[in-house]
């Protein structure tokens, strides 16, 4: 049986910082209750499409492998927001990429789309099917955003991170995993007015709107990962003093630190960036794994444990052993569309739109 190695990271965070201050120039919120509730500082905003960022994630994450994009023969997109529904988004990966021996499939399972996506390019390795395969996990969450919601809107950002998966006869790679949905919690985050149950019912069609209901999904979420990293130790037969680092779904510090407490590791063992950059959804475990990789939190052979759980509610957790390699084969120049705006000037036109309707619906 093969196993996948990852053998190359990227990211790609869009360069407009949102701030909690910018947020509370629009919403009746503060700083001081974001930062409280959920650790949040800041977040990206995107200035241009989803698949650029895709794009340049992929071309990171190839260059660190120094695999040339024809070598694929899989690609897996996690995104709930993709430039189209048709076609698929994956498949402008493959073309601009230039990748033509490969299969491209986009992942809908929102903020667990990478980690499904691990978890299914691994296995399909596993038999054989594959060979080299490019995982990617991002969302452009900013553009289905309700700007009249402030439980909903400060929480997110947009970012897109990328690994490179190959056959390899060594014990690497995500060797255990568990995934699963709640799907009885299935409205629990709903993005309303979007997608073919909408678009002939509703004179809303179009004005995204959002069911959250943020407690509950907090209780489940802690739930759900913690039951999910204790069945991927038992089943590699390991306990957390064998984990060098939790890389984990980034929502909510507060979540993090429950997730810490319920698999009773030390919080100084959880990798943490959701101060800078919100939930950016599919895209936080592989931009957060390869800050890990780049800030030398990992080393080879390491045992990581990552935990994901999003709308659906899909959860999962995986234990992934890290290969020989910690460093790059090479660095790729690819860089995002120039942009010259900032995250407020980006967003002006869409919390406009909000806003004018939410009056004209009162
Ligand atoms: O990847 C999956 C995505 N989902 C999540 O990660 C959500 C998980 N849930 C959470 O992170 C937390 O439940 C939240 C951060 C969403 C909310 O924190 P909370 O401590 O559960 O707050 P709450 O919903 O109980 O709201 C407390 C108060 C309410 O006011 P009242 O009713 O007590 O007067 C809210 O209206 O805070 C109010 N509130 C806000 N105030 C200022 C809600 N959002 C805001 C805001 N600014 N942005």
């Amino acid at each position: 049986m093969f196993h996948a190695e990852i053998t190359g990271w990227g990211k790609c965070l869009p360069p407009a910082v949102l701030s909690n201050e910018d947020l509370a120039t629009f919403l009746d919120t503060s700083d001081e209750w974001i930062t409280s509730r959920t650790g949040i500082k800041e977040r990206r905003i995107c200035h241009c499409n989803f698949s650029d960022m895709a794009l340049v994630a992929a071309r990171r994450a190839l260059a660190a492998a120094d695999l040339d994009p024809s070598e694929l023969d899989l690609i897996l997109l996690g995104s709930l927001t993709n430039d189209s529904l048709c076609p698929n988004t994956a498949s402008l990966i493959q073309d601009a990429l230039g990748a033509r021996n490969c299969a491209s499939i986009d992942i809908n399972s929102a903020c667990t789309g990478f980690l499904y996506g691990l978890h299914i390019g691994t296995n399909l390795i596993r038999t054989g099917a594959h060979k080299k395969v490019l995982v990617i996990g991002g969302e452009f969450i900013s553009h289905y955003m309700n700007w009249n919601r402030r439980d909903v809107a400060v929480l997110f950002g947009d970012a897109c991170g990328a690994v490179i998966i190959e056959a390899s006869e060594k014990e690497t790679g995500l060797i255990a995993s568990k995934i699963g949905c709640e799907a009885d919690a299935k409205y629990a985050i709903q993005i309303t007015n979007l997608g073919s149950a909408y678009s002939r019912q509703s004179d809303d069609f179009l004005y995204v709107g959002w069911n959250f209901e943020g407690q509950e999904v907090f209780r489940r979420a802690v739930k759900c990962m913690s039951l999910a990293c204790k069945d991927v130790l038992k089943q590699a037969g390991l306990t957390v003093d064998d984990i060098k680092l939790v890389v984990p779904h980034q929502a909510n510090k507060r979540i993090l630190d429950s997730l810490a407490r319920r698999v009773g590791i030390d919080p100084d063992r959880v990798f943490v960036n959701v101060h800078k950059y919100g939930n950016t959804s599919a895209g936080t475990i592989p931009v957060a794994l390869t800050e890990a990789v780049e800030e030398g939190r990992i080393s080879p052979g390491d045992y990581i444990l990552t935990a994901s759980f999003g709308a659906g509610l899909t959860w999962g957790a995986g234990l992934i052993r890290w290969g020989d390699r910690v460093t790059p084969l090479k660095e790729s120049d690819a860089e995002l569309p120039p942009n010259d705006k900032t995250a407020l000037e980006i967003l002006e036109p869409q919390i406009r739109r909000y806003a004018a309707r939410e009056e004209s619906v009162t």
